[in-house]
Parts: structure tokens; C-alpha cells; sequence
């Protein structure tokens, strides 16, 4: 059969690749960099999270996660192509990413039959660790990946870089200062800040003004890669977190999302500057539960669809922009403006009346007082006892 192969380039891949083959299967492999995908990938993945204020475990912002059914999606594209009826990935039997990857698959193409060798017994006891890799890839000629190995595991795309695994095992361990691949350290970065101004247009980023020379970006991928740039130049969106796995366990990861976060803050504000406080508080729930669906890899089930579609509604008046401050490590929100705000300036102005009666309110505290004294008078009688 035909098997195509989610190939890193790295060791692991490297010798999955060759061992598909001495399986006796043909073996296509499907080079993940995200480049030829990365414009799918903002548009379809980062701004529906952008739209949601996505965060897992009120930290995390699913820069992994999205990717997946992204790069499987394609995974299956090829395979429905090329006549394959396998498809193949070097993730681990203990993580997210075999759930993730593999759902898509099969949501995708029902019939796809997934080869995950790091769950084949034949496998992983024939390389229990890196040294029979590499011998294996020495013995077959594989050439080993150049870049020098770090006592850690990443894991990068456009929107986020994560480090888990190895010296990062022990949650206690401090990141050596040198693992940071996107962000300056803050202690270090640029003691003046970048000011930019972000247009929102149905909850989506559509244009990005830096006020310190003019510059500007329109389109989501040249926008959101140079918010990368400028928040990696301040140190903006770097993470250290234990978080729970989908299969049981938790683990530890850091994670750098230069833009994803700008975007995140930049985001909350516009949307409570034009969205109706009840809408907001329900559309909250339900990011809620879209962002433990995407971590989960249930990107392609019926409730995630049914859930991006709801979000997808919210955002229709979300609009305007947003003025901010990108410096030390933090997003500074300095103000923003809207076609479409909520926001009225004569209600709720000091100085002015506006279209509200104060005396008004006088009912509205009372009424609503009710149920306290009668609770409380209730509580002093218990205690009285
Ligand atoms: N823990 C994060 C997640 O589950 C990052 C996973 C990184 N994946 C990897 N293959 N290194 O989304
Ligand atoms: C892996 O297990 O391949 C990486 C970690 C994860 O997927 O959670």
C-alpha cells in the first residue's frame, strides 16, 4: 500500500520513513513547514481562535493545537490524490497530537487507515531511544539532521513555538535563558515601545498601522507575521504552564505566541467596546467550550462547527481599532474607536444627564435589594438560635 507521511525532517521522521519502506510500503512524504499552507492557516484556524479569545486552561492559546487539523487536513488531501490509503505521523502514544491528527484524518476520509509507529510495539521496541535512531539512520544512510540537538522537544508554525520534554520534565526547572526561539527576553528589549493601531473587521484583524514610521499591513499573513515580529522584538507572548492533557496526564510546556497574543488583547477590547454584555457573556461560555474542543482535536466534529458558526455570528458588528503599546513583555491597550460601539459618552458621562434618570435608580436598588434582606434577615435569625 501507500502510506503518506507527515515528515519533519528530524530524526524521528527520518526513520519512520525508512521503516514504512523496509515494511513494504511506498511511501509519499508530505514536508511540514506550514509555508505553502500558512495563509489557510491564519485565515480557516488563527482568526476563528482570534474571533473566540481561544485559551486553554485560561493560559494557553492552542498555537499546536490549530495547526493539527490543518496539517492533516492536507495529510488527506494528498492521500485522496495520490490513490494512498494510508497515512502516517511521528507523534507519540502518550500525547495530544496522535489524538488530534488522527481525528481529522478520519473525520475527513472515513475509509483512511492512520499508521502511528510510536504506538506499534514492533517499533518502539526496535528504538527505544534516540541512539538506535540514530544508528538506524546511520546504518541506512539517513542523513542526520544538522542542527544540533537540544535537551528539549519543539514544536513550531507560524503562530506559536513550544518546548516540552527532556530538562523541561521536571516542572521545578527553570527555561535556560538560550531556549527562546521567537521572543527577545523582556530585560533586555528595546527601551522604547512600538504603538500600533489594529483594525478589527468582523472580529478579524484587516489592517495593522505601526504610528512610530507609518508602516502598514493588510493582508492576514503579512499582518499577522509582522505582529510576530513586533512582539517578538519586545518580548511579548512567552508562557510556562502545566496543563492537562486530553489522554490523562499533565505536562509541562512553554510556549511563545508572539502575534496570537498582541491579537488576544487587542481582540477582548474591541469586542467589549461593541458587543451587548448578555451576547458577550454567552459567547464567552461557548469559547469556552470551542477552545477544550480544538485542544482535544475535535476540530472537525459537529459541535465545534456548530460553536465556530455561533462565534463566527458575534463577531458581526465587531469592529473598529485598536490603539496599543507593545513594550516589556506586555500589551499596553492605550484606546480604540468604533463605528459600531455600545459605548455612549453622554450616558454615561459625570457631567451630563443624558437620556437616564437618576432618581430612577432609586427603584432599581430597591427592587433589587429585596432578596438580600430577606436572605439576610433569615441568616440573623438561624444565628440567633
Ligand atoms: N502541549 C501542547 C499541545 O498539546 C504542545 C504540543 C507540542 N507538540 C509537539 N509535538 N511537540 O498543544
Ligand atoms: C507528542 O506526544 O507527540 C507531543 C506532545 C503532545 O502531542 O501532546
Amino acid at each position: 500500500g501507500t502510506v503518506v507521511l507527515a515528515y519533519s525532517g528530524g530524526l524521528d521522521t527520518s526513520c519512520i520513513l525508512m521503516w514504512l519502506k523496509e515494511q513494504g510500503y511506498e511511501v509519499i512524504t508530505y514536508l511540514v513547514c506550514l509555508e505553502d499552507i500558512s495563509k489557510e492557516f491564519v485565515e480557516e484556524f488563527i482568526w476563528p481562535a482570534v474571533q473566540a479569545n481561544a485559551l486553554y486552561e485560561d493560559r494557553y492559546l492552542l498555537g499546536t493545537a490549530l495547526a493539527r487539523p490543518c496539517i492533516a487536513r492536507k495529510l488527506v488531501e494528498i492521500a485522496q490524490r495520490e490513490g494512498a490509503q494510508y497515512v502516517s505521523h511521528g507523534a507519540t502514544g502518550k500525547g495530544n497530537d496522535q489524538v488530534r491528527f488522527e481525528l481529522t484524518c478520519y473525520a475527513l476520509c472515513p475509509k483512511i487507515k492512520v499508521i502511528a509507529p510510536w504506538r506499534l510495539p514492533e517499533f518502539y521496541q526496535r528504538f527505544p531511544g534516540r541512539r538506535e535512531l540514530m544508528d538506524y539512520a546511520k546504518k541506512h544512510g539517513i542523513p542526520v539532521p544538522v542542527t544540533p540537538q537540544t535537551p528539549w522537544s519543539m514544536d513550531e508554525n507560524l503562530m506559536h513555538i513550544s518546548y516540552e520534554a527532556g530538562i523541561l520534565e521536571n516542572p521545578k526547572n527553570q527555561a535556560p535563558p538560550g531556549l527562546y526561539m521567537k521572543t527577545c527576553d523582556p530585560a533586555t528589549s528595546p527601551n522604547t515601545p512600538d504603538v500600533l493601531e489594529i483594525e478589527f473587521e468582523r472580529g478579524v484583524p484587516v489592517k495593522v498601522t505601526n504610528t512610530g514610521d507609518g508602516a502598514t499591513r493588510c493582508s492576514a499573513l503579512e499582518l499577522f507575521v509582522y505582529l510576530n515580529e513586533i512582539a517578538g522584538k519586545h518580548g511579548v507572548g512567552r508562557i510556562d504552564i502545566v496543563e492537562n492533557r486530553f489522554v490523562g496526564m499533565k505536562s509541562r510546556g512553554i510556549y511563545e505566541t508572539p502575534a496570537g497574543t498582541i491579537l488576544y488583547h487587542a481582540h477582548l477590547d474591541i469586542e467589549a467596546f461593541t458587543m451587548d454584555r448578555e451576547v458577550r457573556k454567552i459567547k464567552q461560555g461557548l469559547a469556552l467550550k470551542f477552545s477544550e474542543l480544538v485542544y482535544n482535536g475535535f476540530w472537525h466534529s459537529p459541535e465545534c462547527e456548530f460553536l465556530r458558526h455561533c462565534i463566527a455570528r458575534s463577531q458581526e458588528a465587531v469592529a473598529g481599532t485598536v490603539r496599543l503599546s507593545v513594550f516589556k513583555g506586555q500589551v499596553y491597550i492605550l484606546g480604540r474607536e468604533s463605528p459600531q460601539s455600545l459605548y455612549n459618552e453622554e450616558l454615561v458621562s459625570m457631567n451630563v444627564q443624558g437620556d437616564y434618570e437618576p432618581a430612577d435608580a432609586t427603584g432599581f436598588i430597591n427592587i433589587n435589594s429585596l432578596r438580600l434582606k430577606e436572605y439576610h434577615r433569615l441568616q440573623s435569625k438561624v444565628t440567633v438560635k
